[in-house]
């Protein structure tokens, strides 16, 4: 069953039909699950921030989340994710497919794998079949970047230009605060994980301003409306 977690901004999947939504119980906590019909087939939905959306960044119980997809047989998640521009190139809105992380959070519970030794190997974090889908999906919609660093920050506050400028030396593209560990818990599952990001802003101290938060509802909406047009055109 193929599976999406959405986030920001993406809290529901409109697009869904016959859902039935269900706290669920996992060896990790619980989670909040979705599933319903989508282009005649059955499909599983997580709101990552819980429903209703109340769990910040650094509070979602990420393991639940996963292992929640992991129970009902999920064999696919895309992740829908909102950030900020890093690559002062990039438009606000528009959508990155990103094809590296570099995590920089910190204190989350990061692994299933507890008093036993196992490493994964994480080289390419996000799943290259899924990137193409979701590269040749974009195709229609338009302004879509197809691949990226996804810089993953611990929040929840917004970071400082020069942690802006610290992330671009290290080669990010974006910044948010949510693929992480999500990608690597979906891999630690052995589930096939791919993110579609939404730039909503500008980071930090573009052109030395203040983050313009009362622009980011308004670009969270219009790249929302393109996130539900790639996922009617993907294949
Ligand atoms: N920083 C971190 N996370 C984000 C941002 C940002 O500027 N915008 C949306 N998520």
């Amino acid at each position: 069953m193929k599976a999406v977690i959405g986030g920001t901004g993406f809290a529901e999947f409109d697009d869904l039909t016959d859902i039935t939504g269900n706290v669920v119980k996992t060896s990790f906590g619980d989670a909040y699950l979705e599933r319903g019909t989508f282009r005649g087939e059955t499909m599983a939905f997580v709101p990552r921030h819980g429903h209703p959306p109340r769990q910040p960044p650094h509070r979602i119980n990420y393991r639940a989340n996963i292992q929640a997809l992991s129970d009902i047989g999920a064999d696919s998640i895309i992740a829908v994710n909102a950030v900020g521009g890093v690559d002062a190139s990039l438009d606000v809105p528009s959508l990155v497919i990103p094809d590296q992380i570099i995590d920089y959070t910190s204190g989350r519970e990061h692994t299933f794998f507890q008093g036993e030794i196992q490493h994964i190997d994480f080289t390419y974090p996000f799943d290259q079949a899924l990137r193409d889908q979701l590269i040749a999906a974009t195709g229609s919609v338009g302004n879509a970047t197809h691949k990226g660093v996804y810089g993953c920050t611990q929040g929840p506050r917004l970071e400082t230009a020069a942690e802006i400028e610290r992330l671009r030396r290290d080669g990010c593209d974006i910044v948010g605060m949510t693929a992480m560990p999500e990608a690597a818990l979906a891999r630690e599952r052995e589930i096939p994980y791919a993110s579609l990001c939404v730039v909503v802003n500008q980071g930090a101290g573009f052109n030395d301003a203040p983050v313009a938060l009362d622009e980011i509802g308004a670009a969270l909406e219009e790249g929302m409306q393109c996130v539900r047009e790639v996922f009617r055109s993907l294949v």
